[in-house]
C-alpha cells in the first residue's frame, strides 16, 4: 500500500464521516486528571501476523516489557480465518508461549489473554479499535499501547515508561524502515514543499522531540485516557453507538481534532518497508522484515556492532534447514582478531538461514613477513602502483590475495561442480539479497563464471544498464570489490591456474583483468586465459558496511605497512615478456599450513 494512496482513502472517508454527524471535539485547553498516586493501569494490545517467522522477535521483545508501578494487560489478536498451517503454528506456539510467560517469574503482565478472531465474526473483526476500546473500558485502564507485530523495538524494557512520560493524549513512538522508503508510523496530509521537509527532518532525526502531526500515526497508538475528551471520545461514544461505521484510531482522532504526536527523540526502532508499487509478495514482505532485524546491528553510533535483537529465550521456535542456495559452500573470509565482525555475521547468517564456513584470513598485519613471502614464492606485479595512492601493495593487500585464492584453491581441490559464494566479513546485505540471489540462480541452463553480488563501479560509461541477464544482471566493465561473488569451478580452476602468486597485484584487480575488463594492458599481458564469463547484479544486492572515508570505516587493508619494492621482496625477476617469464612450482603443502 503506497502512503498516497492511503492518504487519498483517508479523506475520501473523513468527508463521509464529518458529513454524517457531528461529534465532540478535543478540548485545547485540556490537561490530563493526574490520579494521586503513580499506580496506573496499561493495556497492551498486539495484532499478531499468521507469520511465524516474526514470533520469536515478537515474543522475545514482550517479554522484555517492564512495568514498573503499573498494572499492565496483554491482548494478544490471532487471526483463525483460512484454516491454515501458518494459521495453526501460530496459534499453537503463541499457546505455549502464553504457558511459559505464566510461569516465569519476569512477566511483568498481570494477565495475558489470547483474542481469537475467525471468520464467523468478520465484521468484528475489521472493528478492531471498537473491540480494543471495549476492552480498555472493562479494565477501566488509563493508558493503551496498540501496535503491530511487525514492529521491531529497540529497547521493550523502557518504552512503556518512556510512552507514558510524554503526557501527550495521543501519540506513537517514531519507528523507521530499514530501507530508505520513508515507511514509518506516521503520515501527514501533506499539500505542500514545507511539510515534506518537516516530515524529513522528523524522520531523519535532525530535529527532536514531540511533533504534532498534520496527518495522523499508523501502526502504534499510545492513548492517554486520562485526557477527559480522550476518555469521552474513545470510551463513551465510540464503544456506545454500535451504529458508528468502522473506522482506525487515526481517523476518529482527527474527526475529533485529537492532537497526534510522533516523538523520535529515543531511538524507538524499526517498521517495515511498505511496497511502492501493486504487487503483494509474502516473500518480499519477510525479506524486509529479515532486514531490519539484520541492518539493526549496524547501526550503532562507532564502528562497534549493536547487540542483536533478542529472540525469546522461553520456548523453541521450529528451524528449517540451512541453505547454501544450491552452491557447494558459501565462504565467509574472516581475520581471528577480527570477532566482533565474526560475531556479528553469525547472528546475521542465522536470521537469513544460510549455512557458511568460515575461512581464516591470512593477516597481513601479522602472518606475512618476509620468510612466508619466500614460502609461498611471491613476486610483484612490476611497477604496479595503486592507481589512488600511488603506492606499492601492502601488506594487508596481500594478506587478502591470499586468503581469496586459498579459497580457489579449497573450491578446486573439494571439486565444487556448483560452484561457491565467496564473502568478506565487512559485508552489509541488501534487502532484496536472498530474493534475487535464489530467482537469478534457479535458471540451470543459466552459464557463468563469476557473478559480483557487489562492486564498485569503475567505468560506469562503458555499462549498459539496459541490456540485462536474468532480469537483475548486467556485464560488467572495470569493477573493484571483493566483497561478495560468486565463482564457478571452472573460474577458480583458471584463477588459480594463472599463477598470479608469481606476478601479484590486488585481488580486485585480478578479477577484471581475468573477464578481460581491465583497462591497464601491460598488465592484461602477463596472463592468458582471460576468459571468464562475469556478471554483475545491478544494482548490487550486497556492499561493504562502512565505505572508506566514512567516520566507522576501519580498513583490515588500508593500514598495513607498504611493500618496498626491491627490498621487501625477493629480486624481481619477471620481465614485461610472459614468455620469458621463469615458472615456479606452487607449493600448495605449504599454503595449506597458512589455512
Ligand atoms: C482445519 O483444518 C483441519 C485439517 O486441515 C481440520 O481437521 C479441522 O477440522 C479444520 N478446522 C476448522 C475449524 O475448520
Ligand atoms: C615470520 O612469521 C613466522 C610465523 O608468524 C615466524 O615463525 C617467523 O619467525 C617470522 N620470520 C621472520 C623473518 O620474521
Ligand atoms: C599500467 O600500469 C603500469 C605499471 O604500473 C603503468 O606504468 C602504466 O601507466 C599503466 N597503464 C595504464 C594505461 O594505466
Ligand atoms: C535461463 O538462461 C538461459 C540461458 O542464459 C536463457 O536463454 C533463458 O531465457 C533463461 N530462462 C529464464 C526463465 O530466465
Ligand atoms: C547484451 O548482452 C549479451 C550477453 O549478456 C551480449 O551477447 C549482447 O551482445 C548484448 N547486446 C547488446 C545490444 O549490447
Ligand atoms: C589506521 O589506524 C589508526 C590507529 O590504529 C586509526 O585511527 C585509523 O582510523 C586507521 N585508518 C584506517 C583507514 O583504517
Amino acid at each position: 500500500m503506497g502512503q498516497f494512496k492511503w492518504i487519498v482513502l483517508l479523506i475520501l472517508f473523513e468527508t463521509f464521516l464529518v458529513q454524517a454527524k457531528k461529534y465532540r471535539s478535543f478540548n485545547e485547553n485540556e490537561s490530563p486528571t493526574s490520579s494521586a498516586s503513580n499506580d496506573h493501569r496499561l493495556l497492551v494490545d498486539v495484532d499478531i501476523y499468521n507469520r511465524p517467522y516474526t514470533l520469536p522477535y515478537v515474543y522475545g521483545q514482550l517479554e522484555r516489557f517492564k512495568c514498573s508501578s503499573s498494572q499492565c494487560y496483554l491482548d494478544l489478536r490471532l487471526y483463525r480465518v483460512f484454516n491454515t498451517t501458518v494459521e495453526a503454528e501460530t496459534f499453537r506456539l503463541t499457546r505455549e508461549w502464553v504457558e511459559a510467560m505464566k510461569k516465569s517469574s519476569n512477566n511483568p503482565f498481570k494477565e495475558i489473554t489470547i483474542i481469537e478472531w475467525s471468520s464467523k465474526h468478520s465484521e468484528d473483526r475489521a472493528d478492531r479499535s471498537r473491540y480494543v476500546m471495549k476492552r480498555c473500558l472493562e479494565l477501566s485502564v488509563d493508558y493503551l499501547a496498540m501496535l503491530d507485530s511487525m514492529l521491531i523495538l529497540v529497547e521493550p524494557e523502557t518504552i512503556l515508561s518512556t510512552l507514558m512520560s510524554k503526557d501527550k493524549p495521543l501519540m506513537a513512538p517514531l519507528l523507521r524502515s530499514t530501507k530508505s522508503l520513508y515507511t514509518s508510523t506516521f503520515y501527514l496530509n501533506e499539500q505542500n514543499e514545507n511539510m515534506y521537509v518537516i516530515y524529513q527532518q522528523i524522520y531523519d532525526r535532525t530535529k527532536l522531540g514531540c511533533f504534532l502531526i498534520n496527518g495522523g500515526i499508523k501502526d502504534f497508538y499510545f492513548v492517554n485516557f486520562q485526557y477527559p475528551s480522550v476518555r469521552e471520545i474513545f470510551l463513551k461514544d465510540f464503544v456506545s453507538d454500535e451504529n458508528r461505521p468502522i473506522s482506525t484510531i487515526d481517523i476518529i482522532a482527527r474527526q475529533h481534532s485529537i492532537p497526534m504526536y510522533v516523538c523520535n527523540r529515543e531511538n524507538f526502532g524499526y517498521i517495515p518497508a511498505q511496497y511502492v508499487d501493486d504487487s503483494y509478495d509474502e516473500d518480499l514482505i519477510r525479506e524486509y522484515y529479515i532486514h531490519m532485524i539484520i541492518e539493526h546491528q549496524l547501526n550503532g553510533p562507532k564502528q562497534n556492532y549493536l547487540p542483536p535483537i533478542g529472540r525469546s529465550s522461553l520456548i523453541e521456535f521450529p528451524s528449517s534447514e540451512k541453505t547454501k542456495f544450491g552452491f557447494d559452500e558459501i565462504y565467509v573470509v574472516n581475520l581471528e582478531r577480527r570477532q566482533d565482525r565474526r560475531q556479528r555475521l553469525a547472528e546475521t547468517f542465522e536470521t537469513l538461514n544460510m549455512k557458511v564456513r568460515f575461512f581464516e584470513a591470512v593477516d597481513g598485519k601479522y602472518t606475512i613477513n618476509q620468510s612466508y613471502l619466500e614460502k609461498h614464492k611471491v613476486r610483484l606485479m612490476p611497477n604496479y602502483e595503486d592507481p589512488y595512492n600511488l603506492r606499492p601493495m601492502n601488506y594487508g593487500e596481500l594478506g587478502c590475495f591470499f586468503s581469496h585464492y586459498f579459497i580457489w584453491q579449497d573450491i578446486v581441490k573439494n571439486n565444487y561442480v556448483n560452484g561457491a559464494i565467496i564473502l568478506e566479513d565487512d559485508v552489509r546485505f541488501d534487502v532484496y539479497f536472498r530474493h534475487r540471489l535464489e530467482k537469478v540462480f534457479a535458471n540451470k541452463s543459466f552459464e557463468w563464471d563469476l557473478v559480483y553480488l557487489g562492486r564498485k563501479i569503475m567505468r560506469q560509461n562503458e555499462e549498459d544498464y539496459d541490456n540485462r541477464t536474468e532480469t537483475y544482471l548486467i556485464e560488467p566493465s572495470y569493477s573493484h570489490w571483493t566483497v561478495g561473488y560468486v565463482l564457478s569451478l571452472r573460474a577458480a580452476k583458471i584463477l588459480v591456474e594463472e599463477n598470479p602468486i608469481e606476478k601479484i597485484l590486488p585481488v580486485d584487480e585480478y578479477l577484471p583483468i581475468m573477464f578481460d575488463h581491465h583497462p591497464n594492458k601491460t598488465w592484461k599481458k602477463f596472463f592468458n586465459n582471460r576468459i571468464l564469463k562475469a556478471f554483475a547484479f545491478h544494482p548490487s544486492i550486497l556492499t561493504p558496511s562502512h565505505y572508506f572515508g566514512e567516520p566507522n570505516y576501519i580498513s583490515d587493508t588500508e593500514n598495513t605497512t607498504v611493500l618496498e619494492k626491491g627490498t621487501e621482496f625477493t629480486p624481481n625477476t619477471i620481465s614485461l615478456d610472459v614468455t620469458e617469464t621463469k615458472t615456479v612450482d606452487e607449493d600448495n603443502s605449504a599454503a595449506k599450513d597458512e589455512l
